[in-house]
């Protein structure tokens, strides 16, 4: 991403292997940061970049896997909030659960740029799991039936993080396959197809 739209990119971090990036995107300062896979990982990342480098807007981008029928490979989603298996937000909470959200204002304007830019893109809930190969394989029959979109890694946690700081968070994400159909995204197409969701993450990052 740093590399196929910052100018100028120089690498800010190396810390445990995971590079971050910061130059500008159509003249604004923006930094991209890898944050690892799982809700324990981006914790950190997320935890450190609003502690240690005074970020206060976090985008996530990612894969995730639909849920429901109507979605297709390459799909764009804006994860309004996020469930979780994880007992990460009990731990927190005292045994209480919290409600992770995305910012108002970051969705908005991603929903607004998104239809501008004529890029389609389905608004919802997502699951934040903790396990990407699971025992068992219906678990995520009873979340889309409550309308749950898809599934992934990551955002509850940003979510989460983000409140505790007083900061942004929005978590964009592509289909990569589709726990409906069975159906995964090649490994090329992982790589290069999805420059829809990164060009919306940028946009909303400097709008
Ligand atoms: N589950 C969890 N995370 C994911 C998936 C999935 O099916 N696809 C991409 N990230």
């Amino acid at each position: 991403m740093a590399e196929k739209y910052l100018e100028g990119a120089a690498c800010h971090s190396r810390v445990r292997g995971m590079l971050g990036f910061t130059g500008t995107y159509k003249g604004r300062r923006v930094s991209v940061q890898g944050t690892g896979m799982g809700i324990p990982s981006i914790s950190i990342y997320a935890h450190e970049l609003l502690a240690d480098y005074g970020a206060r807007r976090l985008i996530r981008i990612g894969t995730c896997g639909a849920m429901q029928e109507g979605i297709r490979l390459g799909d764009v989603l804006l994860a309004q909030a996020a469930g979780t298996d994880s007992a990460v937000n009990r731990l927190r909470f005292g045994g209480a659960d919290f409600a992770p959200a995305a910012s108002f204002e970051l969705l908005h304007r991603a929903y607004q740029l998104a239809q501008d830019r004529r890029i389609a893109v389905r608004v919802g809930t997502v699951l934040t799991s903790d396990t990407f190969y699971s025992d068992d394989p219906d678990s995520w029959k009873l979340w889309a039936r409550y309308g749950v979109l898809a599934a992934e890694m990551e955002s509850a946690a940003l979510y989460t993080v983000a409140a505790g700081f007083g900061a942004q968070a929005l978590a964009i994400l592509t289909a990569s396959d589709s726990l409906v159909t069975g159906t995964t995204a090649t490994t090329e197409e992982r790589q290069q197809g999805y420059t829809a969701m990164m060009e919306l993450a940028l946009e909303t990052a400097i709008s």
